[in-house]
């Protein structure tokens, strides 16, 4: 018997299988071999959401949920956050290695150029209503940009996935941007690429022909920031939506749009904006305890809080804490931001967060940000997709690389009924209400 294995018994018929343990995990096929008879499906694992199987072998973002580790690459976030750039991270991200000066400069240029978007895109996110969610507009369009460039679909071709991934890390702020002008009734300011990522997004948001106008380097630096921590966290809710819509080979705009609708959902990229108005809802400081309290009761869960990865501090929350203070000294504070730390100081003494190893997590204190720099909330998922396109395109790229990838297709337990033949239409009766 190999020591790397593992042996079952099924007590169904005293047969024992030996399974081989690689990097800790059993391949689930292998259970496949344990069967009553020739004609038997063999055992399935079942794994609702995923919570115990891995489904790619990945060597882009490594997360060590106990320990607050978090890396891309092998670098430490912490020393990214300090000293690198949203755009050098993705290009880490997606090539595996940091850009030398001149890599990196080739890699900017060519996203900083691919900014513009096409005049009927343009079209398209002004015919959206006037209150229509930033997130569905970004969703609709970046699926529309597979129609502006066709030659996405070679999914095959090296320089062609190159030229698409510039193009969505370019055109994301804009549309962004776009979407929020359009609906504050302003006009569009066409990107300025000398700006940098950050300060041009900002730019295109914000501009109104003011004389000398800046984008404070505080503020720019802080969005960087953000987007930096953002960019990726290994098999997501989103990104496990990226790879599996690319696995059927669609075009990667069709792929981002998908990824970008699971981020839309308050669980996951909505939880900013839910723990803003979370905080709005609590009011004062005064009134944290009783809001706890509630919580403890299961009536409400404190958003901001827990994560199916972290069972202890998110490294991404703690460098966000910091970058608000930063953010404070140009805009000024927050009143919000006094609720929020008694809220983490009474959850985090308290025996119920700390028996469901609940801590704060990314999206508890970047709302809070984002309000004082004046995002409306409904922007604060948007400002998560941007940067996390790039993680979505670093793991696409990886599963098309991947020989072990299939196009992806769970298996299912069948509860339903068993054959039976059709009712007629009289003969039908309904135990639920059509009122
Ligand atoms: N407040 C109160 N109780 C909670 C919370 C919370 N925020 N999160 C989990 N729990 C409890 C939950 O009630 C359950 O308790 P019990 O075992 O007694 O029934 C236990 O903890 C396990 O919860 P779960 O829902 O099974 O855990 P999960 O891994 O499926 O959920 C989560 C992870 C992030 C969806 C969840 O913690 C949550 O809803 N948090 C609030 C939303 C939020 O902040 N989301 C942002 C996540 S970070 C950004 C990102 O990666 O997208």
């Amino acid at each position: 018997m190999k020591k790397d294995s593992l042996s079952i018994t099924d007590n169904r018929n005293g047969k024992t299988y030996e399974i081989p343990i690689e990097n800790g995990s059993i391949r689930a096929p292998e259970l496949r071999r344990i069967k009553l008879d020739a004609d038997d499906f063999g055992i399935m694992s079942y794994d609702p959401a995923y919570m115990n199987t891995a489904a790619c072998a990945s060597s882009i973002t490594y997360i060590d949920g106990k320990k607050s580790i978090l890396r891309y690459r092998g670098y430490p976030i912490e020393e990214l956050a300090e000293k690198s750039s949203f755009l050098e991270c993705a290009y880490l991200l997606i090539y595996g290695e940091l850009p030398t000066r001149e890599q990196l400069d080739h890699w900017t240029t060519r996203i900083m150029r691919h900014t513009y978007i096409h005049e009927n895109l343009v079209r398209i996110i002004e015919s959206f209503r006037y209150d229509a969610h930033p997130m569905g507009i970004l969703i609709s369009s970046v699926a529309a940009m597979s129609t502006f460039h066709p030659r996405a679909r070679d999914v095959d071709d090296p320089e062609s996935r190159e030229k698409q991934m510039w193009r969505i890390l370019g055109k994301l702020p804009t549309i962004a941007a776009f979407a929020y002008r359009v609906r504050i009734g302003r006009p569009h300011n066409y990107p300025d690429i000398s700006r940098g990522y950050a300060g041009n997004f900002l730019y295109m948001l914000d501009y109104m022909n003011e004389h000398d106008y800046e984008v404070p380097p505080a503020l720019s630096r802080a969005l960087d920031v953000l987007f930096l921590l953002h960019a990726d966290h290994e098999q997501n809710c989103s990104t496990a939506t990226m790879r599996s819509v690319g696995s059927s080979r669609v075009d990667p705009y069709s792929a981002v749009a998908a990824a970008a609708a699971a981020l839309f959902g308050p669980l996951h990229g909505g939880a900013n904006e839910a723990v803003l108005r979370m905080l709005e809802e609590i009011g004062s400081v005064a009134a944290v305890p009783a809001y706890v309290e509630r919580v403890k009761k299961g009536e409400i869960r404190l958003m901001g809080f827990g994560h199916r990865i972290y069972t202890s501090y998110d490294p991404r929350a703690s460098i966000i804490k910091k970058v608000a203070y930063d953010v404070f000294e140009v805009t000024g504070g927050n009143p919000l931001i006094d609720i929020a730390l008694e809220l983490e100081r009474i959850a985090l003494e308290n025996d119920y967060f700390v028996s469901h190893k609940l801590y704060p997590n990314v999206d508890f204190y970047s709302g809070i940000i984002l309000q004082v720099m004046r995002f409306p909330t409904d922007m604060f998922p948007v400002l998560f997709a941007i940067p996390r396109a790039a993680g979505w395109l670093a793991q696409w790229t990886e599963m098309l690389n991947d020989p072990a990838q299939k196009i992806s297709r769970p298996r299912q337990i069948y509860t339903g009924y068993e054959q039976r033949p059709y009712v007629p239409m009289e003969e039908r009766t309904s135990l639920r209400s059509t009122t």
